[in-house]
Formats: C-alpha cells, sequence, structure tokens
C-alpha cells in the first residue's frame, strides 16, 4: 500500500488560500503560526517570534491573555450570539456604557455606540451616518467629506475612497465617493472657504497616520483642525482605529488636543485584539436628528454579528485589563523606553525623522523606496532571521508592542530595527 505523506501547512495554504495585502507571485511561503503566548508567536517548528507589531497593531496585552480567553468561554456558553435589532444583551449595553462614560470623561459629547465588526465596517458606519444626518436636517448640499493627506481608513468603497489615492486604491478610482484632501489648517481653511456649506465630514487618524507611515502631526495642528470644522458646521469624524487604547500615550489620541470629535470609531485593540469588533460612537444631537416617526427617516445599516456578545466580553476583559496599574505602569516604561531608544536611533547613519508618540516609535530609513519595493520583504526575513516581526511601512521602521512586552523585548525590538539599519544597503 502507497504511505501516505501528510502535506506540510503551508503546502495546503498554498492550494486554497488567498492572503491579504500579498503578492503570492513573489511571496509564496507563509509562517505556520502553532500557538501564541504573551508577546510571542510559537511556529510549527517551535521557533519563537517577538511580535513587534502587535499582529497588525490589534494585540494590546499578549497573546492568549487568560482573562480574555475566560471571559470569550464564558460568554460563549452563555450566550454566544443574536441578532441586534429588536434584541440586547448585557456585554453589548455595558460595554457602550464603559465607552460612552470614558469618551466623556475625556471631553467627547458622545452619547450612542453603534456596533459594527472591524475597523472599515466602522468607518463606514460614521461616514454614512454623518452624511445622512445632514440629509435629515435638510441640509442637502453637505455631500463631500474631507480627509488629511497620507490617510488611511480602511478598504471598503467608503474607506478608499478617503484613505490616500495611492497605489493600493488605484485600480478603483472611477468608484470612489467625492473628497478633498488636506495637508494642514491652513488648506483646510481654504477649502472650507472655497465650498461653504458643502462638506458632510472630516475624517481623522488623530495625532498617527498609522498605515500612512507613522506620520506625526502636533496637537496644535490637531485642535486647528478641530475648531475650523466645529466653526464651519462640518462633522469631525476622529478615526482611533489604531490610535486608541493608549497607543499614543493616552487613553484617546483626540484628548491630546482636547478636541471634541462628534464621532469616534474604534476597533483593533477594543476586544484585545482577540476577536473582530467596532463601534463607532455619536452625539445626542445626531443620534436625535434621526429619531421620527418616520422609519425611512431611521439609519437602515447593520450587519449579522453588529454587538456580539462574545466580542463584547472580550472587550469588557480587556478594559479591565487596560486600566489596572500595572499595564498602566508598562505603557509608561514602554514610551519612555521608546523614546530613548528612538534618540539613539535617530543619531544612525542611515536613519532620518525618528520619531515617537506614547509606545509607537518609527523612523525612515534613508534612500529607501517607498511602498511597493521588494526591499520590505528582504527587511521582513531578516527580522525574522533575528527572532523579531517587523513588517516596513515602505522605508518606515516602526513598532508598536503589545503593553506585556517586558524591558528585554522592547530593547530585543529595537536593537534588530537598529540592525537592519546596520545592513541597509545605501
Ligand atoms: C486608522 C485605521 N482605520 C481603519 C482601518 C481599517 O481597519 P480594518 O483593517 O479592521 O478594516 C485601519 C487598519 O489598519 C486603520 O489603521
Amino acid at each position: 500500500m502507497k504511505a501516505v505523506v501528510s502535506q506540510s501547512l503551508n503546502e495546503r495554504d498554498k492550494q486554497v488560500i488567498w492572503h491579504p495585502f500579498t503578492q503570492h507571485g513573489i511571496e509564496t511561503d507563509f509562517l505556520p503560526v502553532k500557538s501564541a503566548k504573551g508577546a510571542w508567536l510559537t511556529l510549527e517548528d517551535d521557533t519563537k517570534i517577538l511580535d513587534a507589531i502587535s499582529s497588525w497593531w490589534v494585540n494590546l496585552h499578549g497573546h492568549a491573555h487568560p482573562e480574555i480567553a475566560k471571559a470569550i468561554f464564558d460568554q460563549a456558553d452563555t450566550l454566544e450570539h443574536t441578532m441586534f435589532a429588536g434584541f440586547t444583551h448585557e456585554p453589548g449595553v455595558k460595554l457602550a456604557e464603559t465607552l460612552v462614560q470614558a469618551a466623556q470623561i475625556k471631553g467627547a459629547p458622545l452619547t450612542r455606540c453603534f456596533y459594527t465588526d472591524n475597523g472599515s465596517t466602522a468607518v463606514e458606519a460614521a461616514m454614512k451616518m454623518s452624511y445622512q444626518y445632514h440629509k435629515v436636517c435638510g441640509r442637502q448640499d453637505r455631500k463631500r467629506f474631507l480627509a488629511l493627506s497620507n490617510a488611511y481608513h480602511g478598504d471598503t468603497i467608503g474607506c478608499m475612497s478617503v484613505s490616500a489615492r495611492g497605489s493600493y486604491h488605484r485600480f478603483f478610482a472611477d468608484l470612489l465617493v467625492e473628497v478633498d484632501f488636506v495637508d494642514s489648517p491652513q488648506t483646510l481653511k481654504a477649502m472650507l472657504e472655497a465650498h461653504p456649506d458643502q462638506y458632510a465630514a472630516f475624517i481623522i487618524e488623530p495625532m498617527v497616520q498609522g498605515a500612512g507611515g507613522m506620520l506625526m502631526h502636533s496637537a496644535e495642528f490637531l485642535a486647528e483642525i478641530g475648531e475650523l470644522c466645529k466653526k464651519a458646521g462640518v462633522l469631525l469624524i476622529a478615526d482611533e482605529i489604531f490610535t486608541g487604547f493608549y497607543r499614543t500615550g493616552k487613553l484617546f489620541a483626540f484628548e491630546h488636543a482636547n478636541i471634541q470629535p462628534d464621532m469616534l470609531c474604534l476597533s483593533k485593540g477594543l476586544t484585545g485584539g482577540a476577536l473582530p469588533l467596532s463601534v463607532t460612537l455619536t452625539s445626542h444631537e445626531i443620534f436625535e436628528a434621526y429619531c421620527s416617526e418616520d422609519v425611512g427617516k431611521a439609519f437602515l445599516h447593520g450587519h449579522s454579528f453588529t454587538a456580539n456578545p462574545i466580542g463584547c466580553a472580550a472587550a469588557l476583559a480587556s478594559w479591565r485589563i487596560l486600566h489596572r496599574p500595572e499595564t498602566q505602569a508598562n505603557i509608561q516604561r514602554i514610551a519612555e523606553q521608546t523614546k530613548q531608544w528612538l534618540a539613539r536611533l535617530s543619531e544612525h547613519p542611515k536613519a532620518e525623522n525618528a520619531r515617537t508618540l506614547g509606545t509607537i516609535g518609527a523612523i525612515d530609513i534613508k534612500g529607501y523606496p517607498s511602498y511597493f519595493s521588494a526591499m520590505s520583504y528582504k527587511i521582513r526575513s531578516f527580522a525574522l532571521q533575528n527572532n523579531v516581526l517587523i513588517r516596513p511601512l515602505g522605508s518606515v521602521l516602526y513598532a508598536v508592542p503589545p503593553y506585556c512586552a517586558t524591558a528585554e523585548e522592547i530593547d530585543k525590538i529595537y536593537a534588530t530595527i537598529a540592525l537592519i539599519l546596520d545592513n541597509a544597503e545605501n
């Protein structure tokens, strides 16, 4: 009888999987992850990889956190899911109460929580909600959106529209909605003067534009944008899908500028990175504008897994962990260590634009091409040979570690970035 030779995970993957953001013509092997604990991923052959980017910025407290795992198990054993139109449940209400109250304490007058299930759907809901808001208020001309140059807000059609129109989205140009991009409060002012009463909302990643290359702006810049939008009656949507939950050192990045967004989108770290879930928080004024006897005026939008109870339970567990003194101390320690490392790396002859805010650290490799360069693959594999997961954004090397990372683990991450710079070919 012929022996059955079992295929490796990679061989099976090659036959059936289409990976995200992947050119399969170049990238043909994928790392088989067997398990993960704390800041480390364990591969099939027991190799350990330090997750310096929190698995696409989602993980807050380390992988397979026992408290989040237990919350997930307990909730799955009690109520795993129910539709959310016509029904409600304790974890959904409790999480909404928690987030709304936190937003208010931080200065944003947000009173309602609309659930979605990933970052893009949270942004898409915010865009539709702000657009329809003006319509139900009788302001028919407020149809256009404003966004910041180099923005990234997700991959659905609406999200692509408010994201930088670079090579990523070049095939979809004809499908996108009308958006004006600004790069400063001055250009925003000019735009608002040129098109008064035409904008529905301005969407912004406050303080740090993540996928655009960890680009940072000042609190003054953000405050001016907030002020201009308020004066012009343009709703301000804070997309904190990346920056929320203390990534920038504060619970929400909008706090740095004391602005009051009309909407707040959260996802990624919301569940501690364990499950897909997102919210769009909104003001009383916006919610009230939709309330009427007319069903057709309602926000007729939702998803099958809206407010999934297991996701909400994971988020509540993550929230508890996030606010413990030891987590807060870790966040401060990582921020301090990151600052020291970036100061050191800024002296490196092959580096420029060292920058940091909270637990985010980034630096550019001098003279390297931006996106769509094979260099990115080389850097990734070099980092992996050093057992660190680093995924450059074009020429930008960065780290966004989980808050459980020890001082030694943070040192290992930045020492690897230093090694990448030492070996940069220029
Ligand atoms: C600021 C921001 N908004 C939206 C998104 C889209 O989130 P998702 O990938 O969950 O759709 C991302 C993802 O990286 C993001 O960084």
